[in-house]
């Protein structure tokens, strides 16, 4: 990838969007050409070494471990990197989230309210945490569904608004802290990985939709209506659980396995290796449809689609059974497709796109504070 840097002017502003996740990094670098976020270089190294671990699995690492792996990422020659200026994300477990009601008043008056009324929702004390709050934008038809519904609408009352609290222990912004400075990155923020994956795959959809997440150890859901969290849930299965399957039933080593699995998928000749692969799935798609219906059921809302992202998603006709498991339209996330890219590439950056959601969304968010 790195030929295309000499596409760019130097002058050009570049952002970085850095996604450490749990069994690798990822980077995109963006340049604003032409006032578009244009694709300079992309690229992602397995941190599973770094821990005496195959490539695919998840692993826990100190902070100077974390930051060498960043350091030798950003050295490779091949993916190029040329700017240390980034946006780096913070796992979705390391946050705590609350949506409250608030009475419809000024920003300013909201500045004071919300973090005292915080403390109420927030099960640490309110010392340990940096709070971020931010106004869910009304979808309009609300009140509108609320009297459908027979709900309370008193005129005589004080409008209500919705208020998202985002909560991170002061520990884990610590961590985050000393991975920059013991790498050769300048962050000049973190965000919760699913606010970037929402910004590299959602398009301004009034209808819930449910985003997917399969990491290596984990599977993430949330359903995510105007921007916001409605509801999330982590399953305990994610892609390694499928290595692991595949190295136990033909008797390979895991490293061994974690090849053939990027290799066959579900297409493969092997029987076998479908039908094992198929039973992790099997769980993560059933315990994703039991959180999709749940929330159909409680808000009385339809999920306009299921979209997928994480480096488990590209696993080889993961969607198509996906698409049979889901009553709900059912799309792999094209992230990329938010920006310009050499022609040649679109079918690469289409398969590898779902893997990238996070890194490109926060990409995307440093680019806009460049200008
Ligand atoms: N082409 C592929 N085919 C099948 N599986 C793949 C492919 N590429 C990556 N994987 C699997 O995806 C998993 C990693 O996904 P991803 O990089 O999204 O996880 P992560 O971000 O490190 O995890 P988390 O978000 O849970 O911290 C690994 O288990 C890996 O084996
Ligand atoms: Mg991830």
């Amino acid at each position: 990838m790195a030929f295309l840097s000499k596409f760019f002017d130097k002058k050009e502003s570049r952002a970085l969007g850095v996604d450490i996740g749990s069994s690798a990094i990822k980077v995109v670098e963006l340049a604003k050409k032409n006032g578009q976020a244009a694709l300079v270089t992309y690229g992602e190294l397995a941190l599973g070494p770094y821990a005496g671990f195959n490539v695919g699995q998840a692993v826990s690492l100190p902070p100077g471990k974390i930051a060498q792996a960043i350091n030798d990422l950003l050295n490779e020659k091949e993916v190029g990197v040329t700017t240390r200026k980034c946006g780096l994300s913070i796992p979705f477990g390391s946050s705590l989230m609350s949506v409250i009601e608030m009475p419809e008043v000024s920003t300013k008056e909201l500045a004071v309210m919300v973090p005292l009324e915080a403390r109420k929702y927030i099960p640490v004390p309110i010392s340990e945490v940096q709070i971020d709050w931010s106004v869910i934008p009304k979808s309009g038809v609300s009140r509108a569904e609320d009297e459908l519904a027979g709900r309370n609408v008193a005129i005589s009352a004080i409008p209500k608004i919705d208020v998202l609290i985002v909560a991170i222990h002061n520990e884990t912004i610590a961590r985050y802290q000393e991975i920059i400075a013991k790498s050769a990155l300048e962050a000049s923020f973190f965000e919760i990985e699913i606010f970037a994956t929402g910004r590299a795959v959602l398009d301004e959809v009034l209808q819930p939709v449910m985003i997917i997440d399969i990491g290596a150890a984990t599977t993430k859901l949330y359903v995510v209506e105007r921007g916001i969290i409605r509801a999330s849930h982590t399953v305990n299965r994610g892609s390694q659980d499928i290595t692991g399957a595949i190295s136990k039933s033909l008797g390979v080593a895991p490293a061994e396995a974690e090849v053939i699995k990027r290799q066959e998928g579900l297409v493969g000749e092997n029987q076998n290796i479908t039908d094992v692969s198929r039973l992790v799935l099997d769980y993560i798609f059933g315990e994703a449809n039991v959180a999709l219906l749940s929330f159909e059921k409680k808000y009385n809302r339809t999920i306009a689609k299921v979209i997928l992202v994480g480096g488990g998603s590209a696993l080889k006709g993961l969607a198509n059974l996906a698409k049979e498991a889901f009553k709900t339209e059912v799309m792999s996330a094209d992230p990329f497709s938010k920006v310009s890219a050499p022609a040649f590439l679109a079918n690469i950056l289409k398969e590898t796109g779902p893997e990238f959601a996070v890194a490109i969304g926060l990409a995307l968010r440093k680019l806009s504070e460049e200008e």
